[in-house]
């Protein structure tokens, strides 16, 4: 019970469909089951009420709060949903993050350029911005930002990349901006990871099956040659949002099997 009475947001709490489970969903599920108490918040409320139906009938509290964080003022009511529901805010993980229609900087539309920074980094920007008082005026709390390994590693794909670097940047201006609040805010670059996003999105943008595209990023893969799970994200995010980790801020975390190190 690392998170007893600790009340946590997750911002992207559903996920895409798939067989299986997503990183905002792993985490939010293992905070319940350490102790905390769940806001889960997505733009497709009904993937997130599966979420709490998960979260519930393990005998854990979770509430689902539909918000677009593209939206101003969907961000704007979110605090005040956590706090009406649990009393206060501890934990905020922005798990948000989309790739889709993204190309190289030779290629890639302004309409899919603009769509992917306003969802990847100002929706994280304007979640932080709307959370982070409340975390203040407690003089604790703990944000998680899904950056990719993506942001540090070569991709064809140049705003996916060049937004989740936005957010490592992010994620240290405010790790130090809040630092003597006792607000600690660190960062998770997933690597190659088998959600049904990554799985999915790319089988269907390749018109290939997705057991080939698993076996494809499997070889990739330095440790073991197999990919990490939504569990992998969820379990260094516990470590991060846990009182374990109260000295650490500022701090972009790889959880990806040793792929960010593999240079030449
Ligand atoms: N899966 C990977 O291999 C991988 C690797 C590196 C980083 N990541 C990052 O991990 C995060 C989650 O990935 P996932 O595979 O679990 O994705 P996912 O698509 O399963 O989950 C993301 C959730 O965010 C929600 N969402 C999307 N846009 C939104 C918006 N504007 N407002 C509110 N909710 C919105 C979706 O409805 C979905 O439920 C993303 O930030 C992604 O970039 C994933």
């Amino acid at each position: 019970m690392r998170l007893q009475g600790k009340a946590a947001i997750v911002v992207g709490a559903g996920q895409s469909p798939g067989d299986t489970i997503g990183n905002g969903r792993a985490t939010a599920i293992l905070f319940a089951r350490e102790g905390a108490s769940l806001l889960l918040v997505d733009r497709d409320a009904a993937s997130a009420a599966e979420t709490r139906d998960m979260i519930v009938s393990e005998g854990g509290k979770a509430e689902v709060f539909q918000a677009d964080i593209t939206s101003e003022d969907d961000v704007q009511r979110i605090p005040a949903a956590c706090l009406d529901a649990f009393g206060r805010i501890d934990i905020l993980q922005n798990n948000v993050g989309i790739g889709t229609g993204d190309q190289s900087a030779a290629q890639v539309t302004r309409e899919n350029w603009d769509r992917i920074f306003d969802t990847n980094l100002t929706g994280m920007m304007l979640t932080c911005q709307a959370i982070i008082p409340a975390m203040r005026e407690q003089e604790s709390g703990s944000i998680i930002n899904i950056s990719s390994v993506a942001s540090i590693a070569s991709t064809p794909m140049a705003a996916y990349k060049t937004s989740k670097a936005g957010v490592n940047a992010l994620t240290q201006h405010l790790a130090m901006a809040n630092a003597a609040y006792g607000v600690r805010v660190n960062a998770i670059l997933p690597g190659l990871m088998d959600t049904p996003m990554a799985i999915g999105g790319f089988a269907a943008r390749r018109g290939t099956e997705q057991e080939q595209v698993r076996s494809e990023r499997n070889a990739r893969v330095p440790l073991r040659k197999q990919m990490g799970t939504g569990w992998d994200t969820a379990y260094a995010s516990l470590f991060l949002a846990s009182e374990e980790a109260q000295f650490i801020t500022g701090v972009l975390l790889p959880v990806d099997g040793g792929q960010s190190i593999r240079v030449g």
